[in-house]
This record gives C-alpha cells, structure tokens and sequence, in this order.
C-alpha cells in the first residue's frame, strides 16, 4: 500500500513546481472517492453522514462534512475523522488509507461488531484508533504489531478476547494503550515493559485474564496512569514499581494480589502520585512510609486487606490528599494526627481496624470535610468542639470507640450533617440542644451514658426518621412535640424514661422500643393506666382500646407487621456498592416505603443520580458475608446488555438491589405505551432480541459461573437512551434462594416448569421465545401460567393460515413483512412445548443475526419514527 504516500509526496512536489491547481485538484478527488467509498460499507441508521455527498457546491466540499477535520498546511487534508455516538455499524473500510495525511480515525460509541479492523494498518499516518465501546470481538492478532504509527489504541469496551500478542511489544510509539472492559485472557507479557512512550495502559475490567503483574512494567517510566483493577491480578506488586518515577493514578483494586506491599510503593521516587487504590485485595504487611514525598498525592485506598502495623505518618504531610480510606484492615497504632486538620481532605474512612488516638480540636481547619468514617476502633479523648465549625460535613460515624466526655454544645452546628452515629462509646452528660443540623437524618446516641432528658428541640429537625437513644441513663418523660416527626424508627429502650407515651409514638412503633423503661406508661405497654385515678375512666379506656381493636383489626394486623418490617430494615441496614453512590439513610427510606415488589423503582439521588432499586424478600438463612459472595457473582458480570449493579442493601427481611437507571424504561411499558411502540420501528426491535438472545448466551456460556435468567419477561429487559436493551433480574435464585424464588418470581414459565425442578437453558429459551412474540406482535404477554399470548397466537395462526395476521399492524410495512415472518418462526420455535425441539440460544443469535444482514444488504429499514 504505496499509493498513499506516493500521492502525497507527487503532490507536494508539483505543488512547488506551482501546478498547484491541477495536483490540488486530483487529491482532493482521491480524498473524496475515499471518503465516499468509505461511507458506502457503513451501515448509518440515522442518516448522519448524510453531508458526506459528491455535488459540486463549494459549501460542501469534504472538509467540511460531518465528522472530518483538515489541515491547512501544506494544503487542505483530512487529518481526522472523528464519528463518535452515531450509532453506525457495517463494515469499516481501509479505503481511508489512501488519505495521505490521516492521523486520527476515532469510531468510538457506536454498533460496528466485527473484528479488529487490521487492514487499517495499512493508513501509515495513522496516530490514534479509537473503537472504543463497540461490538468488536475476536483476538488481538499478532499482526496487530503492523499498526507501528499508532500513538494511541484504544479498544475499551468491546468483547476482545483471548492471549495479549507478543506483537504488542512492536507497538513502539504506542503512549495510549486501552483494553479495558474486555474478555481478554491469559497471561501479560513482559514485551509490554518495551513500549517505553507509554502515558496510559489500561487493561482493567478483564475478570478472565488471570495473571501476575509483570515486573517488566516498572521499565515505564513515563507511565502516568496504570489501571489494573477488576481483573485477575494475582502475586504481589512487584519491586519495580519504584521505576514508574512519572506515576499519577495507580489503580490495582479489585485483584487477588498478595503478599506485603513493596516498600517501591513508598520510596519517594513515586512523585507525583495523585491517586493510589490497591484496595479489596489481600495485600499484608505494613504500609511503606513516604508514600506522599511529592506532597501530591489526592487519593489513598487500601481498603479490605489484611495490613497491620500502623499506618505511618508521614501521610499526615500529605497536603494535597482529599480521600484516605483504609477501612477493613489490621491497623494498629495512632491515626495520624495530621490527617486530621489536613486542608483538602473530604473522605476519611478508617472503620474496623484498631486505630488509637484522639480526634483534635484542630479537625475545624479540615474545612473540605465531608465523611467520617472510623466505626469499631480505640480512638479515645472527646468530641471536639471543632467538628462543630465544619461546613460541609455530612456524615460521622465513630461508633464503638472509647470516646468520653460530654458532647460539646456546637455539636450539630454543621448545616450538611446528615448521618451521627457516636454509639457505643463512653459518652456522658446531657445531650446538647439540636437545632441547626435541619438536614439530620439519622442521630444514633444508643449504648452510652447520657443523662438528663430528651431535647424537645429533636422535633424541630423535619427530616429526622432516624433516632436511637437506647442504652442510655435518660430520665423525664418523651417530649410530645416529637409525634411531628415522621420516626421510621425511635429507639429509647433501655433508658429511665417516666411518664406517658404521646399516642401516636405508641401507636406508630412497636413496643420493643420502650421497653427496658419501667416509668413509661401507655396502652400496650406493661403499665397500660398513666392515672392510678378512678377504675370508671379505666374501663372507659378499655373500651375505647376495644372498639379500636376491632375497627382496625385488619389494618392494625397489617400496618403492624408494616413497621415492624419497616422499622427491623433501618435497624440492621447493612451495604455493599461496587459503585460510588452517595445513598442517604432517607433515599433508602423512600425506596423501603414506595417501591413494591413487582416493579423496579426509580429513585432520584440528591446527587441528582438515577438509580433504580429492586425490592426482594430476604427470607433465606444465610450469614450476610455469604449472600454478599452471591450478589457479587452476578453483580461481576459486564455485558453491553445485561444491567450494571451497583449495589445492593439489605436487612434480614428484605434486600435491595441497586441498578444503574435505563433511560427509556422497560420494554414492556414502552411496547405497552400507547404510541410508544411506535418508537420502537422493527429494525430497532430486532436488535433488542438479538441483544437479549446475547446477553443470555453471555451469562449462560461465557461467564464464570454459568447462570441461568430464569426470570425473563419485557418488565426486565430494560432500554438506555438508544433503546440497547439490558437484561436485568437474572439468576435472582442465587440471591434469594430456591424456595422463595419459586413462591414470588413467577416468569413466562415453560410449560415443563410445572413438573421439572431442575433450571434449564429450554426454559430461558421459552421465556425469549415469548419476549420475542411481544415484539413481533406488539400485544404484551400477561404473565403467570397461562400465557395468553401464547395461545393466542398459536389460535390465530392455525385458524387463518396466514401468520401475517399477529404481526404489529403498527410498525408493519411491507418492507420489513419477511422479516419479521421470519422473527415469528424464530418465536415459535423457542415456544415449542415439547424442551428439546427448542433451538440453543446460539441458534437462536444465529438467526437473528441471518435476518439482520440479509435486510441490511438488502435496503436499508426505517429505524426510527
Ligand atoms: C463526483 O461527481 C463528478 C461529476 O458529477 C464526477 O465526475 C466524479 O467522478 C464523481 N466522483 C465520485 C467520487 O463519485
Ligand atoms: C465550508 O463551508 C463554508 C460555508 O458553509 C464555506 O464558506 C467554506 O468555504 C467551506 N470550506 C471549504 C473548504 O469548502
Ligand atoms: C476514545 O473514545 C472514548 C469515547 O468516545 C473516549 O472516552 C476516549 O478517551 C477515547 N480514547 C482516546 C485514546 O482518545
Ligand atoms: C485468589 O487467589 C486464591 C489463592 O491463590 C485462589 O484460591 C482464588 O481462587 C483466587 N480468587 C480469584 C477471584 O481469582
Ligand atoms: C471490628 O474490626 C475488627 C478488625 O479490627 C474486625 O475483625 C471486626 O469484625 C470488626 N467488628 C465488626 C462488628 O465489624
Ligand atoms: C451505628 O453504629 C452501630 C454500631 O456500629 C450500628 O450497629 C448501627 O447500625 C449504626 N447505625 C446506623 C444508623 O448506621
Ligand atoms: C433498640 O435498642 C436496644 C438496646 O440498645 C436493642 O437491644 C434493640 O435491638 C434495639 N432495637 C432495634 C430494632 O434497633
Ligand atoms: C441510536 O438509535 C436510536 C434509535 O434509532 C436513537 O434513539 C438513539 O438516539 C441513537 N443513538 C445515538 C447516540 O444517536
């Protein structure tokens, strides 16, 4: 592949010999059949290379259609072309290549699903490849050292698979090197510590590859981000680590690494670390001092490891730090002191370690703080009065602890506090007055030695649902004004309450939550009479109580049971998120009271976040580290169409799961919104089922365990903005056991469901055939035994003959006719009663897919209205 570079060496020359005109002319030419050639193989739904024509108007010469960028000198070339998020598929042609002065080609964010490109490397000017977040899959071929021009690679986000290529090591001016989120497997080789320009490698997020970091690596020296988290890392950092002297961002969380933390990782030639994570991994030792000798490190996550030793303190000194978070280790030892008033800070998670220490008054020049986090530790000393002067604090959480005194007056004085919880320790004296936190959510006192009375000032923070004063010395009785407040829960149990309890606090919670208060009185409590007054107006009482009884017996029987479950789910609140959230005690609250069973609901974060949550029942007996190992096996999995889970919380009744939020709902209510079908052209909904039949395939072939949907229907298939479905709900019985699977996932059951215990791929396969009907019909299938649908349309098909009648009137035209005949075919055969006539979920792609080339080589179909 000459011809490119002799164009543009021919042109130059003739330039200068001032045939400008004519050799202008005849490039630009080759330019624009390039262009245009390179356009005929893509396959543009949206029609957004429309600019790219051959007339002959100057307003539309090629430089300025969509997508390109020219250079001016020597003269107008393209240099780039950049077609980001147009949802293009088809084939990428080389024929770009003869653009003699092309740098940069980024295809990133759109539906091209095919192998790497490798005739590309035939563009010899080629700087940048972007098929970022594509459908590419196959292998990185050897060959892929061709590409020598290549500054920047980037294949993120795709379905690559198999070895890393020795070839890699030939990539030599490669600075940008992105595999992220891939399926890659094998081993790393060392050939990647020759590419010496590198500035970014990424091969985070490749769960199957499984392998030692290779200490090659450490020749990078001007490496500036390395990610290597969420994949199968194993064996220790190494040594050379100390050689990555340009190092900002070192993300290795998420492994299986072992072994102690090499002292490289603390040796001051790691300057300019700005954000080092190795957290969630089994690393051991003591953690290196001088890890922040360029003062610039930002963020230190060692988090669930096995450390011991004291964290050293030199990391007081970091001065640019904002997150620390070393939670779930050994600590031991004093915290360093100087974390505490360092000025950028914002995040100090340090719970479930030994740490000693006090917490000093100068935390007020702490002024970017906004979590504290160091439940279950030694600290000792009081609360200071300086936590009190910071702004933007919204959370402390130093339970279990040995912290003493009083609590100082300004305790609550700062306006974003959400979330105190100081129980467990030895605090004493009065509680503060509580006035100005007006966002407090959640205040657990519990397990302390406060005395004096409850503060009737609590009634004045609206937003509290979230009080615990049990275990404690309180006297006096329970201020009326707090009936205001909406309580999820109010624990004072166990305290030297008296008096009566204000009747809507008695009637809202259960009992439990007074007793151990043998002054307190009021109905259902042992001591049901406040008045030792006269036996006329007990029996009055009594009769009310009667009357009441029986009025609300029913409702009473259920709002009880609703409280108590409401009120179990905020005591024992415990979490797990794969995922940043900011979730708030009273977000959750909102998602416990609104969100039913049967449906997934959205829930709006004050972050201004989406996130959808799923409400399960937890009705299996299993120790809460087990069900966290059952969420994650299906939480680990990343497919373009199955649904990211980014969390989950869960009591010992119920469990929530955290989805990420689809922008365009579920396929059931957009196929059941009148006109919203309409969005939902046949071309669109033959992609749907061909990425639910993938995602199936993925998560029952490829991934590690093989897991079974086992709950399909068009509630859980779920649309992003550009309508790619996203499984969600899959293998639910992993997390709420068999039983309680079959009493409350009822799904579009096969019909051998009734009689076979055991899963199988069939049922999936039955449950898709179904979904599949829905679209081809546009009717929606009623869930439970006896699928309508089904029978409907197997009637309608044996009485007129001619199956043309069930398709979606709506969307029918007569170009898209044969193929969604052929999509119903496709349906019936995955409805077959008898299991194994039904085809494989391979079969079933392979035919989507049949259907989706031939119309596509056919004419183009209308996608969207
Ligand atoms: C563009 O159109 C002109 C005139 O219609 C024609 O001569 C030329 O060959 C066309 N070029 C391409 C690349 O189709
Ligand atoms: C691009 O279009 C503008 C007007 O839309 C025109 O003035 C300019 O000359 C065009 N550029 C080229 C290189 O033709
Ligand atoms: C590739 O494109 C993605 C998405 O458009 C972008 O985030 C990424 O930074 C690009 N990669 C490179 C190396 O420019
Ligand atoms: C982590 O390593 C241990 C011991 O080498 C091994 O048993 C385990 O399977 C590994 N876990 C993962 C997730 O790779
Ligand atoms: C408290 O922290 C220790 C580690 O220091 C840990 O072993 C223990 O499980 C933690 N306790 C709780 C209740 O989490
Ligand atoms: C407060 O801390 C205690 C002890 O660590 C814990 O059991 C309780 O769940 C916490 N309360 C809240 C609301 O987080
Ligand atoms: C209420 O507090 C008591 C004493 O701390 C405790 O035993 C009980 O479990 C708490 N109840 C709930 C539901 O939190
Ligand atoms: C992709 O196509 C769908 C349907 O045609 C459309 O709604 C969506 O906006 C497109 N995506 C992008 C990024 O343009």
């Amino acid at each position: 592949m000459a011809t490119p570079r002799f164009n543009h060496q021919f042109s130059i020359s003739l330039a200068l010999s001032c045939f400008f005109l004519t050799t202008f002319s005849f490039t630009e030419d080759v330019e624009l059949t390039s262009l245009l050639r390179f356009k005929s193989s893509i396959d543009d739904p949206k029609n957004s290379l429309s600019a790219w024509s051959n007339t002959s108007s100057s307003s539309s010469h090629h430089c300025n259609w969509t997508g390109i960028t020219c250079t001016r000198a020597p003269s107008l070339y393209v240099s780039s072309i950049s077609l980001q998020s147009l949802n293009l598929s088809g084939e990428i042609s080389d024929s770009v290549c003869n653009l003699p002065y092309l740098t940069h080609l980024d295809l990133s964010r759109n539906s091209f699903n095919q192998p790497i490109p490798l005739h590309l490397s035939a563009c010899l000017t080629l700087e940048t490849l972007n098929l970022s977040t594509n459908l590419i899959w196959g292998t990185i071929p050897d060959q892929i050292s061709e590409f020598s021009s290549l500054k920047a690679l980037d294949l993120s986000s795709n379905h690559v698979e198999g070895k890393l290529p020795e070839g890699l090591g030939s990539l030599l001016n490669l600075q940008v090197l992105n595999l992220g989120s891939n399926l890659l497997t094998g081993l790393v080789p060392n050939v990647i510590g020759k590419l010496r320009e590198l500035l970014v490698l990424d091969l985070s997020e490749n769960s199957y590859l499984v392998s030692e970091i290779p200490s090659s690596i450490g020749k990078l020296d001007k490496l500036e981000h390395l990610l290597l988290h969420r994949s199968g890392f194993h064996g220790g950092i190494p040594t050379s680590f100390a050689g990555l002297t340009s190092l900002k961002v070192l993300d290795l969380c998420l492994n299986n690494l072992t072994g102690e933390i090499t002292r490289s990782l603390g040796t001051s030639s790691l300057k300019s670390l700005v954000s080092l994570d190795v957290s969630q991994n089994k690393l051991t030792g003591s953690f290196p001092g001088g890890v922040c000798s360029g003062k610039s490190l930002v963020s230190l996550s060692l988090h669930s490891n096995l450390f011991q030793g004291s964290l050293p303190s030199s990391i007081g000194e970091c001065l640019s730090l904002e997150r620390l978070q070393v939670q779930e280790n050994g600590f031991s030892g004093e915290f360093p002191v100087k974390l505490w008033s360092s000025p950028k800070i914002k995040i100090i998670r340090a719970g479930d370690n030994r740490f000693t220490g006090q917490v000093p008054e100068s935390i007020s020049l702490a002024s970017s703080l906004e979590q504290v986090e160091i439940d279950n530790n030694s600290f000792s000393g009081e609360i200071p009065h300086g936590l009190g002067l910071i702004k933007n604090l919204y959370k402390f959480s130093a339970s279990e602890n040995k912290f003493d005194g009083e609590l100082p007056t300004n305790f609550c004085d700062s306006p974003s506090l959400s979330i105190v919880n100081i129980s467990h320790n030895t605090l004493s004296g009065k509680i503060p007055e509580i006035k100005n936190c007006k966002k407090l959510v959640s205040l657990s006192l519990a397990g302390n030695g406060f005395t004096g009375e409850i503060p009737k000032s609590l009634a004045e923070l609206h937003v509290l649902t979230y009080l615990d004063l049990s275990a404690n010395k309180l006297t006096g009785s329970i201020p009326r004004e707090l009936q205001s407040l909406k309580l999820a829960l109010f624990n004072v149990s166990y305290n030297k309450l008296s008096g009566e309890v204000p009747p809507s606090l008695v009637s809202g919670l259960p009992a439990s939550f007074l007793q151990g208060n043998p002054g307190l009185c009021g109905p259902g409590l042992p001591r049901s009479s406040c008045s030792s007054g006269r036996s006329s107006f007990r029996i009055a009482l009594l009769l009310v109580l009667i009357c009441l009884t029986l009025a609300l017996a029913a409702s009473f029987f259920i709002s009880y049971r609703y409280y108590k479950k409401k009120a179990q789910c905020k005591s024992a609140w415990r979490s797990e998120f794969y995922y940043p959230l900011r979730l708030t005690e009273q977000e959750l609250m909102k998602a416990v009271n609104e969100s039913s069973p049967s449906d997934l609901y959205v829930l709006s974060l004050s972050t201004g976040e989406l996130i959808a949550v799923r409400k399960l029942v937890n009705s299996r007996n299993i120790s809460s580290k087990a069900l966290k190992a059952e969420v994650r096996t299906v939480a680990k999995i990343r497919h373009k169409n199955v649904i990211r889970i980014l969390g989950f919380c869960f009591t010992d009744e119920l469990i929530f799961l955290i989805y990420e939020h689809a922008q365009n709902g579920s396929l059931h209510d957009t196929l059941s919104n009148p006109g919203g079908g309409d969005q939902l052209q046949w071309g669109v909904r033959l992609k749907i089922a061909l990425g639910v039949a993938q995602a199936l395939a993925y998560i029952s072939k490829d991934y590690e365990p093989h897991l079974l949907h086992r709950n399909l229907k068009s509630r859980n298939i779920l649309l992003d903005k550009d309508f790619e479905p996203k499984i969600s709900d899959f293998a639910l019985d992993h997390i709420v056991g068999e039983a309680a699977f079959q009493t409350y996932y009822s799904c579009y059951t096969a019909p051998e469901n009734n009689y076979s215990k055991k899963a199988t791929e069939e049922m999936d396969v039955y449950s898709f055939g179904v979904v599949l009907l829905e679209l081809v019909t546009g009717q929606r299938a009623e869930e439970g035994e006896s699928l309508d649908i089904v029978k409907q349309v197997r009637r309608k098909i044996n009485l007129t003959n001619g199956a043309a009648q069930v398709l979606d009137q709506k969307i029918l035209s007569d170009s898209c006719q044969s193929d969604m005949l052929k999509t119903l075919d496709i349906a019936l055969n995955c409805i077959a009663v008898a299991a194994e006539k039904r085809p494989s979920l391979l079969q079933v792609i392979k035919a989507l897919e049949g259907i989706i080339i031939s119309s596509a080589s056919t004419e183009k179909l209308p996608v969207s209205a």
